[in-house]
């Protein structure tokens, strides 16, 4: 059983990651955008349309708080670290690990999506501009940042188990 935080901007593989690790690992899976999904029943489109950010971001400190309670392998949404309450969370003891994706890869991966609000009918010089001010907070809030470029999922989870059994 482990406690990993992944963070990362959209795109980044947290989600495919998250679930490798806990299967590596023996360890629950909590995709806090899933469960807020599941939890209201609506897709984070219709969350956004229907509540504004802010409520999707409310909702989502609200998941964080509560899957941090419990031993688990936790995928954030790529904004978690927007809201100064969850980077104190995130300076807490679970390991953060922040999976850094180059924007060439991330823009790829986004082109045509239709699950993310925040991207949708964005041009790539758009949504790099809502990575650019990220990159701080992801660094900041990070025990261990993986390079996930060169790397597939699979031994992105591996080089994560890795780098804690080396660091913390
Ligand atoms: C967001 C990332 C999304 C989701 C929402 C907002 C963001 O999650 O929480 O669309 O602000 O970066 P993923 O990072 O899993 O795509």
């Amino acid at each position: 059983m482990r406690k990993i935080i992944l963070t990362g901007f959209m795109g980044a593989g947290k989600t495919t990651v998250g679930q490798l690790l806990a299967e590596l690992t023996a360890s629950e899976h909590a995709d806090i955008d899933s469960e807020i999904m599941e939890e209201q029943g609506m897709s984070v489109t219709e969350l956004f349309a229907n509540f504004g950010e802010q409520g999707f971001r409310d909702l989502e400190h609200q998941k964080l708080k509560e899957v941090v309670a419990k031993e688990a392998i936790i995928s954030t949404g790529g904004g978690i670290i927007l809201k100064p309450e969850n980077r104190r969370i995130l300076a807490e003891e679970y390991p953060v690990v922040y999976l850094k994706t180059d924007p060439a890869i991330f823009l790829e991966r986004l082109k045509g999506d239709t699950t993310r609000p925040l991207v949708q009918e964005k041009t790539p010089a758009e949504i790099q501009a809502i990575f650019e001010p990220r990159i701080k907070l992801y660094e900041e809030t990070a025990d261990v940042i993986i390079e996930t470029d060169q790397l597939t999922q699979i031994q992105v989870a591996q080089a994560i188990l890795a780098a804690l059994e080396s660091g913390k």
